[in-house]
């Protein structure tokens, strides 16, 4: 599958599991399908930021776009933990609405601005051997704690830190897990 396919159909997992959580009133029911949404949500932040963003600026250079996606993933992230420390209290409902309309906002400008100039970029045989990567990636990932990933990621948006990825998790090929993951 080409790799903007793969990511597309990642939003369209989050999207639901979004109104999952609206939809529900039992607490465990929400609790469950933020969890899920949580760990999606760092998984695809990992393989766009290591694997999916890089392949782009190889291609593209830094644009203007790839920038302002790499500042909204921080901000995601902060969104999403302030959201995860209100899970099962009262400010949880509104500080879940947030992270929904950003990451919303985000995915927009992915699918819409980004992607199609990445697919010309790209071509169709880069784009499929990257989306196999992502998919082995995000389901590496995905196996994994999401809470380490998410502060690790945060100490580094909150030091300045644009892109910047550990140098053992980029050999040989941009892998997303590491030790620190399983730690949490
Ligand atoms: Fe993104
Ligand atoms: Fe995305």
């Amino acid at each position: 599958m080409k790799a903007t396919e793969l990511l597309k159909q990642q939003h369209g997992e989050v999207s639901r599991l979004f109104k999952a959580i609206e939809k529900t009133d039992d607490p465990a029911e929400k609790k469950s399908y933020f969890l899920e949404l949580a760990s999606n949500l760092v998984a695809h932040d990992g393989i766009e930021r290591k694997i999916f963003y890089p392949a782009c600026e190889e291609a593209m250079g830094m644009d203007d776009l790839l920038g302002e996606a790499l500042v909204e993933h921080g901000v995601v992230e902060f969104s999403l933990y302030q959201a995860s420390q209100a899970l099962g209290k009262d400010d949880f409902e509104y500080k879940c609405k947030v992270l929904k309309e950003l990451v919303e906002h985000h995915v927009e400008e992915e699918e819409k601005e980004f992607f199609p100039k990445v697919e010309k970029a790209l071509g169709k045989d880069k784009l499929e051997s990257l989306g196999e990567d992502l998919d082995e990636a995000f389901q590496e990932e995905r196996e994994n704690d999401w809470q380490e990933p998410l502060f690790e990621n945060l100490r580094q948006v909150l030091a300045g830190v644009l892109k910047t990825v550990p140098e053992e998790e980029t050999q040989p090929k941009a892998k997303v897990s590491g030790k620190s993951r399983r730690t949490a």
